[in-house]
């Protein structure tokens, strides 16, 4: 391994020979919409992984080689458990037998909106366990900078060991897509920071086996901040852009022409898209484990926290749009039927996880409304003691509004047109399309 020194590093080295032959054991903990693909490129990269999931039911479907994250194929996931490069379990005793572990369980908020450390916490205290010297330890799971050495390394930290010589710790954060066609795994550049020089370059070494370009950094903090400023950034550019709908919106101004005239710039100018609200396990939910850090060290992060009032404001204006249209329709929205097109939090994809869609729901059934849904990936939709049922499209026609929440592929956009009597368009689906039933954010 260059840059290592011999004598000091014989455990990153006999790691890093392992690396590069293919016999590093692969273990990745958390199989949800991060780490099952992250085992699958390294099973097909020709290394043998084994998944740790608290899930025995995702252990279970991933042994028959049934995948349960839109991105992954079955025809994928298959053959690679039936050659034996990826099996799962639910049990933590394969942690002594592995050389490498990736981290990716779920990292979410409080009701409070301070960070749930609680599944690092305790994937980490499994780990602990078992844990042996050689090993490299990354943790993937967003989360606000400085927990892989305030946090991960004291509870894998044992009595004569040393990070950067007996064992090695990276951060590298994760930045699939669900859903995106063009990026995925493979093809996403990975950064990776380590508690010491030698972390990190194992930690590329390992990635670069699997992935196509990997970019190190300096430390730890650094590659959890980067994760910090890329979701914060998309979070306040579309906070931006949907107070610009709502200015917009006041001043008879199509916010969706505006965009896209401005976008027509080549340089300085990126375009984001006003919606019904944020959704999925990361934008609405990053930022504020950064403002929870910054707070402790005493600033407060006031473009997240305005961001986040705006964004929140969304589904409020969403139902306030459907009740102005149906009583210029000359209907009161109680008791009105409202059907929703599309309830997952963003196109093509089945996550419900923060999706606005259910704050809609909510609110138009608060305000009187009768509310269905159609949406292809999800079959069911529970709420508040409410469980609703997917409907087929043709529903919309019975409906006194239709409001398309998320803009589907699939969505036959012209029938909807044809049977609707009003649509609330929250994501301008039907772009190009001229007709008074037709109300836009
Ligand atoms: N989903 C995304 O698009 C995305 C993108 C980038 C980063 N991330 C980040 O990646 C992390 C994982 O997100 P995800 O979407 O894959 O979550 P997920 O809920 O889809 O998957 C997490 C998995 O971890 C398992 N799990 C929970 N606690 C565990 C434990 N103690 N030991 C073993 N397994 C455990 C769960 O059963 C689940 O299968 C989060 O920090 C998230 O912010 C997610």
């Amino acid at each position: 391994m260059s840059g290592v020194q011999i004598g000091t590093a014989t455990a990153a080295e006999i790691l890093a020979e392992k690396i590069r032959s293919r016999r590093a054991r692969v273990g990745i903990v958390g199989l949800g919409y991060v780490g099952l693909p992250l085992a699958v490129e390294f099973a097909r990269a020709g290394f043998s992984v084994t998944g740790i999931d608290i899930s025995e039911q995702k252990a279970r479907r991933v042994n028959a080689g049934d995948s349960y994250v839109g991105d992954i194929p079955s025809a994928i996931l298959g053959p690679l458990v039936d050659v034996g490069k990826l099996r799962a379990t639910a049990d933590f005793d394969e942690v002594a037998e592995l050389d490498t572990i990736n981290i990716c369980v779920p990292t979410p908020l409080r009701k409070t909106k301070d960070p749930d450390m609680s599944f690092i916490v305790s994937a980490c205290q499994e780990i602990a366990r078992r844990f042996h010297p050689g090993m490299l330890v990354i943790l993937e799971s967003t989360t606000y900078p400085g927990t892989t050495e305030e946090v991960v390394l004291p509870m894998l930290t044992q009595p004569g060991l040393e990070v950067g010589r007996d064992f090695f710790l990276c951060f590298s954060p994760e930045r699939v897509d669900p859903g995106n066609p063009q990026f995925q795994t493979a093809n996403i550049p990975k950064v990776v920071g380590g508690c010491t020089p030698v972390c990190t370059e194992l930690g590329q070494l390992f990635y670069s086996q699997a992935l196509e370009r990997v970019v190190p950094v300096s430390s730890t903090q650094v590659a959890e901040m980067v994760k910090l400023l890329e979701n914060t950034f998309r979070m306040i550019n579309i906070g931006l852009v949907n107070e610009m709908a709502l200015m917009c919106g006041r001043m008879g101004i199509d916010v969706w022409e505006v965009i896209d005239a401005a976008a027509t710039k080549p340089f300085g100018f990126m375009p984001f898209y006003p919606g019904p609200g944020l959704g999925g396990h990361c934008i609405p939910i990053d930022p504020f484990y950064l403002s929870w850090k910054t707070r402790q060290a005493g600033i407060e992060a006031r473009f997240i926290e305005l961001a986040g009032y705006i964004n929140g404001q969304m589904p409020h204006f969403v139902a306030d749009k459907v009740q102005n249209a149906l009583n210029d329709a000359g209907k009161p929205v109680k008791g009105s039927r409202i059907h929703v097109m599309g309830v997952a939090y963003k196109r093509d994809i089945d996550d419900m996880r923060e999706s606005p869609a259910l704050d809609v729901i909510l609110l138009l059934r608060q305000r009187g409304a009768l509310v269905s849904y159609s949406d292809p990936y999800v079959s069911r939709v529970r709420l508040d003691g409410l469980e609703l049922a997917a409907c087929p499209e043709e529903a919309a026609g019975a409906a006194d509004c239709v409001v398309i929440v998320t803009d589907h592929t699939v969505f036959d956009y012209g029938a909807l047109v044809n049977r609707s009597r009003l649509i609330v368009d929250t994501r301008n689906a039907l772009k190009g399309i001229i007709s008074d039933k037709i109300v836009r954010l």
